[in-house]
């Protein structure tokens, strides 16, 4: 298994630093949270929110999205960058939300998150506080390796920067992990070089929860191999 390049709060204070601005160009996973969510999910939390652009997004698509990380600096740079959602943005560790009751989240989720952890044990103590904290789904996304270019592509890029030394995973082992908590796991494999099938579709302005969500269930796992991420939705 591949070292994970960054692996401490001070490690991701001076990351933020310099790559928080250029985060924000790319908001794919606010929309395909976005399409996954139901009538029922009002309020809704992003765990290790890093650049808070999707928590940002996903307020104003209209919903009630609040976001949360360890690094201070991050909090701090979300906080300039989104004035107006100050009060939604706060300092937490993921492995330990001792502010956050039990199910105070309709809905929790992160990104790119798991992928730093090499341990399964740190990864299942994690889904446990996440699943204590959230009523009715928890989502997960990760890097996705059942796709053999882009884990080519971080090897290449990790060569000269720490922050694309991550863990791939294969669907099972993440639904796995999940069905320690939840009751059953789905999985949409999202995000196509911010070129193709449901990308085209948030370019070209087909972003509705509607329209990606029919899209997703249209296409289902066909697209398992060609695709960065898979996103799983745990139900609680
Ligand atoms: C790859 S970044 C996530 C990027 C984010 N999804 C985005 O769109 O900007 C991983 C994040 O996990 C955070 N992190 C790592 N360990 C954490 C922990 N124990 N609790 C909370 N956040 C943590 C880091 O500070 C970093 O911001």
């Amino acid at each position: 298994m591949k070292k994970i390049g960054i692996n401490t709060k001070q490690g991701w204070d001076e990351k933020w630093n310099s790559i928080f601005v250029h985060y924000q160009q790319d908001l794919r996973h606010a929309y395909y949270i976005n399409a996954v969510l139901d009538e029922e999910d009002k309020n809704i939390l992003e765990i290790a929110a890093g650049s808070f652009r999707d928590m940002s997004r996903l307020n104003e698509l209209g919903l009630d999205c609040w976001g949360t990380d360890y690094s201070e600096t991050a909090v701090n740079l979300a906080k300039q960058n989104f004035p107006s959602l100050q009060d939604k943005i706060f300092n937490g560790d993921a492995f330990n939300f001792s502010n956050l009751q039990d199910k105070q989240f309709d809905v929790t989720f992160h990104n790119g998150f798991w992928v730093l952890f090499e341990n399964d044990d740190e990864i299942k103590k994690l889904a446990q506080e996440q699943a204590r904290i959230t009523k009715n789904k928890m989502i997960v996304t990760v890097h996705n390796g059942h796709n053999k270019d882009f884990i080519r592509y971080f090897d290449e890029l990790s060569k000269e920067d720490d922050l694309y030394k991550i863990r791939f995973f294969k669907k099972d082992e993440i639904a796995d992990l999940m069905l320690s908590v939840c009751k059953s796991v789905t999985v949409y494999p999202v995000g196509k070089g911010k070129k193709y099938f449901e990308d085209q579709m948030i370019n070209e302005g087909k972003y509705s929860r509607k329209e990606l969500k029919e899209f997703f269930d249209k296409i289902k796992l066909k697209n398992l191999e060609i695709s960065e991420r898979l996103l799983f939705i745990g139900y609680l």
